[in-house]
């Protein structure tokens, strides 16, 4: 907490030992009006969540697992811009405090020499137009050994120790995680998105490359070009046509 710098974010943090999810936990604490910027962070989680209905492996005292609610005055549609917000100031963040280059692979992985060490899962809460909370839980293998992952995730998973060889102070690379994305969240508030959509695509895998896409019910191949305003993937198949992926896994063909 000492290191803290921002003057918003992480200024009230509600510290656990063990809970089934901090999402759970934030969303609660958001709909009691907690303020802006309160930071619910667990140093393991029983039921952490993960996308499209997965759970998230959060063991005990090796990773970050956090969940930041944030009140912005936007249109709703708007509310996937701040998990690129995110994606981006964690990227950096793990590059200023070990000096290792991570990768985004859209909407929200970060990798590490291919494989996921960080989730981002946003959920909102919201009332028909109106954005009540946007709740960024973030998600980092930080200190997590390889014998911890279950086995069907040991080809696909990583933690920060894992690559870089070392231990990671993990107060330090949320205190930096605050301070970039308080720095970015209030570029946005004040210029929009053109910035961080930039920084976005200067990290991101995969535009530009042949990508594979799936959703529940159906998959797509095509050339990432790039993403909207919005955040939303746009794809182009092989006829020319453009589609726009809102959600889906992605994944590059032959890998
Ligand atoms: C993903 O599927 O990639 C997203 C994973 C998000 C995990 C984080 S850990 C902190 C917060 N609490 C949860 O239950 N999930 C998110």
């Amino acid at each position: 907490k000492r290191h803290l710098q921002s003057t918003v974010l992480a200024k009230h943090i509600r510290y656990e030992e063990s809970v089934k999810s901090t999402q759970e936990i934030a969303q609660r604490l958001s709909y009691e009006h907690c303020p802006e910027g309160t930071l619910v962070i667990a140093d393991e989680q029983t039921g952490g969540r993960g996308r499209l209905g997965r759970s998230w492996q959060s063991p005990k005292g090796s990773g970050i697992w956090m969940s930041l609610i944030l009140r912005p005055d936007i249109p709703l549609q708007k509310s996937p811009q701040l998990t690129l917000l995110a994606a981006v100031s964690v990227a950096k963040a793990i590059y200023k405090t070990t000096g290792m280059q991570a990768e985004i692979k859209w909407p929200n992985d970060i990798l590490l020499n291919g494989k996921k060490a960080v989730g981002i899962l946003t959920e909102l809460q919201a009332e028909s137009d109106r954005i009540h909370a946007v709740i960024i839980g973030i998600g980092i293998n930080v200190n997590v050994a390889e014998t911890e992952f279950d086995p069907s995730l040991r080809d696909i998973a990583t933690s920060l120790k894992i690559e870089g060889n070392e231990d990671v102070n993990r107060a330090k690379l949320v205190a930096c995680i605050m301070e970039e994305m308080e720095t970015l969240y209030h570029e946005y508030l004040q210029n929009g998105f053109g910035l961080i959509k930039l920084l976005w695509e200067g990290y991101a895998e995969s535009i530009g490359k042949r990508i594979r896409v799936r959703t529940l019910h159906e998959q797509k191949e095509g050339i990432a070009k790039g993403i909207t305003e919005e955040g939303v993937l746009l794809l182009e198949d092989d006829l020319g046509e453009i589609h726009h992926i809102y959600s889906a896994d992605i994944e590059i063909p032959g890998t």
